[in-house]
């Protein structure tokens, strides 16, 4: 049983891999066949979509046991294809980072031929697809019927707002201090406030850090000014120009036109060092942030604006003067923090089993602290429901 729950939310931790703009990068410029891992997950997701049904019936149909089985047997496989995919994409990125300034004009080539690492997943991918494509084709005969799955759960992303409970927060010591320090560095000379953009894939923990190093005290005593928005959805430049006007005066304003918005803006950044957080950004277009940005010249220098987004593009549409790449979480904050959802204490060490279990699912999130957290409380609540007998 918890081996398909658990499979379940495994196939939305896929989802959040495969939006992971790094993949996404490695293989822009047409050097993948036409979407391949688009059609992945779009034949996961339909997979997914039945998989609470297909769960529950198991036990009465030996039929549907047998494709939860295949189903598991290719999701696995797929995991196995993002593990290789995201080793060699870093492995591609250390090594640029590593040849530098060279690297532009080989990399000119190396995009022309075809790298021998692509071809060959590139037909993994379409056998995986092979599968999915006949296992999805059964649901229709099994009568399997349609609801959410778990794992799209992890998709469902919620507004964050600038507050953090931090006593529940692993690691990022080292990142809290990287950043902080940047926020605090005064060398901006031009009228423009420097840009600070956070990149990495969802559910990483860029909104979290952030928090941390925006509540941090010191922000209180080196700025005049603090804001924070969530963008998320659209960007619309009058719409976030009145959210930011919002979070600085902290009441309402209902001017309609874009120009009263950006006078009112600029007013009330006049002469003052403000630290703007715009959260998880998506646009990458450069005029809407040209037109947004006019009244943040009004802000003393030193101004700051921290950036969160998945897109590197965006990085670089914002024309952001430091971009910092969030790693995942090391091995031991992992655990502390897939424990402290999944276990009481004193559970693993009263039964070793959970131990175990927990150690490999833990290795299955990837040190993404989204993950982490979803499963522990997965795992938390199962074995609230088996009371004691533990799978
Ligand atoms: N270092 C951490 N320790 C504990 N929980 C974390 C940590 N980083 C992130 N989280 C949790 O993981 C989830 C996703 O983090 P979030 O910051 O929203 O990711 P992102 O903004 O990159 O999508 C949130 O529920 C957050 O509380
Ligand atoms: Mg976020």
């Amino acid at each position: 049983m918890v081996g398909e729950l658990f499979l379940s939310a495994f196939l939305g931790l896929a989802f959040e891999r495969l939006a992971s703009i790094d993949i996404v990068t490695f293989f822009r410029g047409g050097k993948l066949k036409d979407d391949l891992l688009k059609k992945l997950e779009i034949k996961l997701l339909s997979i997914n979509a039945v998989f609470n049904d297909a769960e529950e019936r198991q036990m009465r149909d030996p039929n549907v046991k047998a494709w939860l089985d295949e189903v598991k047997d290719a999701v696995y496989e797929a995991e196995d294809l993002l593990d290789e995919i995201e080793t060699e994409v870093y492995k591609t990125k250390s090594e640029s980072e590593f040849e530098n300034t060279s690297s532009k004009v080989r990399n000119f080539f190396t995009n022309v031929s075809v790298n021998p690492f692509e071809k060959k997943i590139e037909s993994r991918i379409e056998d995986v697809l092979n599968k999915l494509e006949f296992l999805a084709n059964q649901v229709e005969l099994l009568e399997l019927k349609k609801g959410s799955g778990i794992g799209g759960k992890l998709s469902q992303r919620l507004q964050s707002s600038s507050l953090v409970d931090e006593s529940s927060i692993y690691g990022r010591d080292d990142d809290k201090n990287v950043l902080t320090k940047l926020v605090l560095s005064d060398n901006g000379s031009a009228n423009h406030p420097s840009v600070i953009t956070i990149v990495g894939m969802g559910g990483l923990g860029k909104t979290t850090l952030v928090q941390l190093v925006y509540n941090d005290k010191r922000m209180e005593d080196h700025f005049d000014l603090k804001a924070w928005v969530c963008v998320s959805e659209e960007f619309d430049v009058r719409r976030v120009t009145r959210a930011i006007l919002e979070a600085i005066t902290l009441s309402n304003d209902d001017a309609r036109d874009l120009n009263a918005l950006q006078v009112k803006l600029a007013e009330k950044l006049m002469g003052g060092k403000f630290l703007l957080v715009l959260d998880d950004v998506w646009n990458e277009n450069h005029s809407p942030w040209e037109v947004l940005r006019n009244p943040f010249c009004y802000g003393a220098p030193g101004s700051k604006i921290l950036v969160t987004t998945r897109s590197e593009r965006v990085a670089s549409t914002m024309y952001s003067a430091e971009i910092l790449h969030l790693k995942q979480l090391s091995e031991e904050d992992c655990w502390m923090l897939f424990a402290a959802h999944a276990f009481n204490k004193g559970d693993p060490l009263a039964n070793p089993r959970l131990n175990v279990i927990g150690k490999k699912i833990v290795k299955k999130c990837k040190g993404l602290p989204l993950a982490l957290k979803t499963l522990g409380s997965l795992l938390r609540t199962r074995l609230f429901l088996e009371n004691g007998k533990v799978f």
